[in-house]
């Protein structure tokens, strides 16, 4: 018989993994609180935003209750602060007016906490319960920091004044493929049982069938973008969900995020630069309402959840459900545009050596791509380690997100990693591409 609990990976490699993972994560904090002054740390850029230096310490606290005291068993360094940080006790809007660190304390504190993490992590067995096997937990502190380090882009984005974040830009693609491609009907194994650092709500892996559909090679772009506008996209209800068309009207939503219109030229602001938006690039800062309503007024809709899992990971050739459109392999630059190496989506098209099986581009990085589906638990659902992860999120309020932009970290990349946020949300690096049924002539042809 085998250990149940034993590890499925090679301990040593198991702890580089989690090391370097750690190391990034802290590494890209740096660069997002290093840039700016003290003002700008504890100023609240957004009332959708916290503080930057409330991230900080967030970041530090919740690697304290996980590695320290949940793993290691220790107590609480600073109790009084745990109420500062937890993010259900205090919404984002009231985060300034609280007594937080100041922005050397939180340094110091996150400082302190990875210092003891790490003595911890040169000697755990990765064994014995849940949180330890394979690192899990190691990894999901590694992934909270780079989905807290995404969130603190999100701020610089919203942050006025001039730029304090640069990066080059991507290459152009000069993609000249077809529009959209068939994924053929049939059964297909979505979510996963078997990646060790996946978070709950994206396991346990099941059999979903699925019509045959098609959808879009690349995700929609600026350009396409702006023919729904000047087409009167916005002036039109028929477009628009009930609950899309109040929203825009009594928001003045006229166009995405961040853009303006100068002379009949559409400009956006990016970080702190304004420019002229550019055509080829996927389409960034819309809401879900938007999404839908552009798939409407392009005769398609948005693909389900389950659509859009299944042409990032299914190989018609082997009928095998992969981690990731290119394979299993964990994603290098060539793949696709994560990390915050580029401050921007790459051109539609780009990514040759990350498409899909089926010719499908860019699923993974550039932009979230907005699904059609509510949040809601896989069959199987177990909460683990916290309902405040998933489970308090599951129902009808929030809709999924997959894929991930170009502010992902790696190790907070898989083919089976869900986001979700409500349809009004448009600050988060949002885009999305669309689908439809295949005709029943399309079908038969599919089943070939
Ligand atoms: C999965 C991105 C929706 O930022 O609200 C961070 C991730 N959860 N800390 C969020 C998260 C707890 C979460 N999202
Ligand atoms: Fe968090």
């Amino acid at each position: 018989m085998t250990d149940p609990t034993a590890p499925t990976a090679d301990p040593d490699a198991l702890r580089g993994r989690a090391l370097a993972a750690l190391l990034a994560a802290r590494e890209r904090t740096a660069l997002l609180t290093e840039c700016v002054d003290e003002a700008d740390l504890t100023a609240q850029h957004s009332p959708l935003m916290s503080p930057l230096v409330w991230d900080l310490a967030h970041i530090g606290n919740q690697e304290e209750l996980w590695l320290l005291r949940a793993v290691a068993g220790r107590d609480a360094m600073r109790p009084e602060i745990d109420p500062l940080y937890d993010a259900f006790e205090h919404p984002r809007s009231e985060r300034p007016t609280l007594p937080l660190l100041a922005p050397g304390e939180a340094r110091s504190y996150a400082a302190e906490v990875r210092g003891r993490a790490l003595d911890l992590l040169e000697r755990i067995e990765f064994r014995g319960t849940p949180l330890t096997h394979d690192g899990f937990a190691f990894g999901m502190i590694a992934q909270h920091e780079q989905q807290h380090d995404e969130t603190m882009l999100i701020t610089h984005q919203l942050r006025k004044g001039p730029a304090a974040l640069s990066a080059p830009d991507p290459e152009p693609s000069g993609f000249a493929g077809p529009a959209e491609v068939l994924v053929p009907g049939g059964p297909f194994t979505m979510g996963t049982s078997t990646e060790p650092w996946a978070l709950d709500n994206e396991r346990p892996a099941h059999r979903r069938l699925v019509p045959p559909f098609f959808i879009d090679t690349v995700p929609v772009t600026n350009g396409a973008y702006q023919l729904f506008i000047s087409d009167g996209g916005y002036e039109e209800q028929r477009w628009w969900t009930p609950e899309g068309w109040a929203y825009i009207r009594e928001h003045g939503v006229t166009a995405p995020l961040f853009w303006r219109q100068e002379g009949g030229m559409w400009l956006r602001r990016r970080f702190g630069v304004t420019e002229p938006v550019p055509p080829d690039e996927p389409v960034l800062h819309v809401s879900w309402y938007e999404a839908d309503a552009y798939a409407r007024w392009a005769g398609r809709r948005l693909p389900s959840e389950t659509e859009w899992e299944k042409a990032a990971r299914h190989d018609p050739v082997t009928g095998r459900t992969m981690r990731f459109p290119w394979g299993d392999a964990d994603p290098r630059p060539e793949h696709a545009n994560l990390g915050q190496r580029h401050l921007r989506p790459a051109p539609a098209g780009s990514y040759p050596a990350g498409e899909s099986p089926l010719g499908v581009r860019q699923l993974i990085g550039d932009v979230w791509e907005w699904t059609s589906s509510d949040f809601l638990p896989y069959p199987g659902f177990v909460t683990f380690p916290y309902k405040e992860y998933s489970e308090v999120f599951f129902g009808p309020d929030y809709k999924v997100l997959r894929g991930g932009s170009f502010a992902v970290g790696e190790v907070a990349c898989r083919g089976t990693f869900r986001n979700w946020d409500y349809p009004i949300r448009r600050q988060i690096f949002s885009g999305f591409r669309t689908a439809r049924d295949a005709t029943p002539a399309e079908r038969s042809q599919g089943a070939l």
